[in-house]
């Protein structure tokens, strides 16, 4: 009995410690003390974006050395592997948002958070010009302001191919709203279905979903509109439910191209298992209305009719970076995106703009690991940029003095210490970018995932539910605070436990 009250005893303490411990986390993260204010005398960084890189770097640069402003439309960070989720109601949407203020409120100097779009920058004369483009506007709404150092992480664009009807007639996936959007659209198409007197073939054409890209994206989507009718609609609308069709189309002859054979294979099975028709080697032509027209591999022209099409065929730059490329045309001529060094820095300036992620054309895929890599890699480096320029102010300043000193003693004690400071700088080296692939992930619907792992020097491939709760502990511990983290969890758990909600807003 004694032994059973140790070990009550014991899970209450425990309980309370972790309960204290989580609420006195919480609260110091809520209550963030006073920083320092700019500094004239150091730098400033200019960030653009608050994505992957820019928030990556933000976490990892030291402030105590820069004054750093960060410009971005959007005053959060969106974790984006989740956004397919959110789209039909698993997770919340603000689950998955970190507001960028609560990365910098923690920085040790104030970091100033503007809430605007860049448009253009000057890299002769080192400026930013950028403007207010939200609802509500103040008296001032556009400036120009200069920058030291511009770390340019503005991310990339739906690629639309300026294929007819895309834009005006399709759903991305790209930005919150998007995902918003989509389930807006989705779920209004079942209403649509629902009404009185509607007939079966304009039933069937607005539950017939149809996404346009086999890529990660295309395939996750697919994967989450697939559970979502099996595990709720199939409750909530019974007479509908069957109806519904998803179909993914792929102009490759496969989907899922950077993942291995046998998890494309799998993927391909478990959408066979669901009913999700794959159509590959099939080209989407225009969107319409009410249809998708397909150029089918036998080169015939089919027109499919459809409720919703979700546009997921890729990435492309943005304006602003075509036209930063256009002002270093000799140095910038690739037209997936900006040139970049191994030290992050843009190819044809003169190594005070740095470009990271989906704007720049590097050997790695455009993803969030490269993105966020680059971004920490850049902070550390910055950290390390401070002791070289040190090191040169120092070295300018003995040299300005021993030109000055009149005493041969004193000089020669003066070039001798700009001799060693000079060999302190030749042996200075800032270390270049190296990628380290931690593997790709992706969620495939019913409980599945898969994943390409390195594995000593190979690879290491696996799909499945195993494979599906490695994916959601991954995501889990690559969410940037622990207020997301619990927000993320506790959406799963509702979500098992009272399903998604299916009511429209307006
Ligand atoms: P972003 O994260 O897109 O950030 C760009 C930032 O720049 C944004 O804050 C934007 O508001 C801002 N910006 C835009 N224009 C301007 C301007 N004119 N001035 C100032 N700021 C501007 N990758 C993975 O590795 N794993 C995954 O599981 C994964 N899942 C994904 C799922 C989806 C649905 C999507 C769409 C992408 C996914 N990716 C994934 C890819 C990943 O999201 C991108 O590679 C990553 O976001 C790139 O980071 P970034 O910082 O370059 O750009
Ligand atoms: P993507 O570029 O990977 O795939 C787009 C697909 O659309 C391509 O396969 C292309 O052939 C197809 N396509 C283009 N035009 C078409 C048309 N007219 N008709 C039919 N098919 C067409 O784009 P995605 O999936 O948006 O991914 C973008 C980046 O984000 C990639 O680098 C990807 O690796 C990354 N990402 C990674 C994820 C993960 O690791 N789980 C999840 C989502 C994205």
């Amino acid at each position: 009995r004694s032994g059973a009250k140790i070990v009550n005893r014991t899970f209450w303490v425990s309980l309370l410690a972790g309960v204290g411990s989580f609420y006195y986390v919480t609260q110091k993260d809520r209550t963030p003390g006073p920083q320092l204010p700019h500094d004239p005398e150091k730098k400033t960084v200019v960030v653009l974006g608050s994505g992957w890189g820019a928030t990556s770097f933000l976490n990892t640069l030291d402030t105590t050395e820069y004054n750093v402003v960060v410009i971005s439309p959007r005053n959060f960070f969106l974790f984006t592997p989740l956004l397919p989720s959110v789209a039909v109601g698993t997770l919340s949407p603000r689950s998955i948002l970190q507001p960028t203020r609560y990365v910098t409120r923690h920085k040790t100097r104030a970091v100033k958070v503007i809430e605007a779009e860049a448009q253009s920058i000057d890299p002769v004369n080192k400026t930013v010009s950028f403007i207010d483009n939200s609802a509500i506007q103040g008296k001032v709404s556009s400036t120009t302001i200069p920058y030291d150092y511009l770390v340019y992480a503005v991310g990339a664009e739906v690629q639309t191919f300026g294929i007819p009807g895309v834009k005006e007639n399709a759903c991305f996936m790209k930005e919150l709203h998007d995902a918003e959007k989509m389930q807006r659209r989705f779920l209004d198409c079942l209403e649509s279905a629902a009404f009185p007197g509607q007939s079966e073939e304009e039933i069937e054409r607005l539950l017939h979903m149809v996404v346009v890209g086999g890529g990660p994206t295309g395939v996750e989507l697919s994967g989450e509109l697939h559970d979502f009718l099996e595990e709720d609609l199939k409750s909530w609308y019974p007479e509908l439910a069957g109806k519904i069709k998803i179909t993914l189309v792929e102009a490759l002859p496969s989907v899922l191209p950077m993942f291995s054979k046998r998890l494309i294979d799998y993927t391909m099975s478990t959408f066979k298992e669901s009913k999700i028709d794959i159509l590959t080697q099939t080209m989407v032509k225009e969107v319409k209305e009410q249809s998708v027209t397909l150029a089918m591999p036998d080169k015939s022209i089919v027109e499919m009719p459809c409720g919703m099409v979700v546009w997921a065929a890729g990435n492309k730059g943005l304006k602003i970076t075509q036209d930063l490329m256009a002002k270093l045309p000799t140095a910038q001529a690739n037209r997936r995106g900006i040139s970049i060094d191994e030290y992050m820095q843009m190819n044809g300036t003169d190594g005070t703009i740095f470009a990271i992620g989906d704007c720049t054309a590097s050997s790695h895929a455009p993803t969030a690991q490269v993105a966020q890599q680059q971004g920490s890699y850049l902070a550390r480096a910055f950290a390390q940029r401070v002791k070289r320029d040190r090191l040169q102010d120092q070295l300018q300043e003995l040299e300005r003095s021993a030109a000055m000193t009149l005493h041969d003693d004193e000089r020669k004690k003066v070039v001798e210490e700009a001799e060693s400071v000079k060999r302190q700088l030749a042996k200075f080296k800032i270390r270049p970018f190296s990628y380290s692939h931690q593997g790709t992930l992706a969620y495939i619907g019913s409980d599945k995932a898969i994943a390409d792992l390195p594995f000593l020097n190979g690879s290491f491939a696996s799909g499945g539910l195993l494979t599906y709760y490695f994916w959601r502990s991954a995501y889990i511990s690559t969410l940037f605070s622990l207020r997301n983290r619990t927000l993320v969890a506790t959406d799963w758990l509702r979500t098992k436990v009272f399903g998604r909600d299916v009511s429209r807003e307006w």
